[in-house]
C-alpha cells in the first residue's frame, strides 16, 4: 500500500498549524495506528488521548478529514485514497495541545442532572421492554462527539443555556426508567435549554454507538416538557397548585 499524508493540528490555545507527516499504511490500520506511529518515529511529543483501541473509552475523539470521528474505530482503507488526511482535535472544545482538548465543560453539565432516585415502597420488577428502552441509553461511551458536532455549541457557543445531546441522553435513561421517583422537565427546559434543540439529527449521524439520540431521547423529552408545560390541563392545575401554596393557613 502507498505512503499516506497525514496532515495534524499541532499547537494550543493560543494557535497552531496543521503539519504532514508521511506514514506507511499497513492492511487493517486505522487512524489511531498511524498517529501513533507519528507518535514513534516521528513526534514523541504529539498529544492525544486514547486508552482502550476498541471503541469502547472514549477517549480518542477528534476530527478526521472535518468529521467528527473516534480515531480508533476509523479505518484507513475506509478514506479517500491519495488524498491527504486532516486529523484535528474537537472544535467545541478548548484546545489543551495537538489533538487534546478540554472536556471538562461536559462534566459541570453532568453535576446538574439528579441521579437515579427509586420510588419507595415498590418492588424492583422491571419488564424487558423497560429494560430495553434505558439499555440503549446506558450504551453511550462519553466520546462527546455529538456535543463536538451539535450546531447549538460548535457554531452558538451557547455552553451556559444548553446541556447537548450527550446529556439529553442521560436524562432519557433517568426519566424513562420506570423505578425513578423523580420528574427533570424543569430542568430539561430550564437549565439543559433543549428548546435550543431543532433536532437536525447531526449528533445521532456521529454517535459510534448507533445511539438514536433524536429519535429515542430528545424527541421523548420534547414531549414531556410540551405535555407538562404547555397542556392547558396541566396548566390549570399547576396554577391551582401555586394559588393554594400561596393562600393562608
Ligand atoms: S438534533 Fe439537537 S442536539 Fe442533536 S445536533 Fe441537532 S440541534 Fe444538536
Ligand atoms: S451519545 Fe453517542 S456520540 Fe454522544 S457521547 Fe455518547 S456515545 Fe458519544
Ligand atoms: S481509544 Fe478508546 S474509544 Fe478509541
Amino acid at each position: 500500500m502507498p505512503d499516506a499524508i497525514f496532515k495534524i493540528f499541532r499547537g494550543d490555545r493560543d494557535g497552531g498549524e496543521l503539519i504532514e507527516y508521511q506514514v506507511p499504511i499497513a492492511p487493517g490500520m486505522v487512524v489511531l495506528d498511524a498517529l501513533h506511529y507519528i507518535q514513534a518515529n516521528q513526534a514523541p511529543d504529539l498529544a492525544l488521548r486514547w486508552n482502550c483501541k476498541a471503541g469502547k473509552c472514549g477517549s480518542c475523539s477528534a476530527e478526521v478529514n472535518g468529521r467528527p470521528r473516534l480515531t480508533c474505530k476509523t479505518r484507513m482503507d475506509a478514506l479517500p485514497p491519495n488524498e491527504p488526511i486532516t486529523v484535528q482535535p474537537m472544535k467545541s472544545f478548548p484546545v489543551i495541545r495537538d489533538l487534546v482538548t478540554d472536556v471538562s465543560w461536559n462534566y459541570r453539565v453532568n453535576r446538574k442532572i439528579p441521579p437515579f432516585t427509586s420510588r419507595p415502597g415498590v418492588e424492583w420488577k422491571m419488564y424487558q421492554r423497560d429494560v430495553d428502552r434505558v439499555q440503549e441509553f446506558r450504551k453511550c461511551i462519553e466520546c462527546f462527539l455529538c456535543q463536538n458536532v451539535c450546531h447549538v455549541l460548535r457554531d452558538h457557543e451557547q455552553q451556559e443555556q444548553f446541556g447537548g445531546p450527550r446529556f439529553f441522553v442521560r436524562v432519557a435513561g433517568l426519566e424513562m426508567h420506570p423505578l425513578d421517583s423523580l420528574n427533570r422537565t424543569e430542568l430539561l427546559k430550564k437549565e439543559l435549554g433543549i428548546g435550543f434543540c431543532n433536532i437536525t439529527k447531526c449528533c445521532t449521524e456521529v454517535c459510534p454507538e448507533d445511539i438514536h439520540i433524536t429519535d429515542n431521547a430528545i424527541i421523548p423529552l420534547k414531549e414531556r416538557v410540551v405535555d407538562n408545560y404547555y397542556d392547558p390541563v396541566r396548566w390549570f392545575l399547576r396554577k391551582l397548585r401555586k394559588r393554594g401554596e400561596r393562600a393562608p393557613a
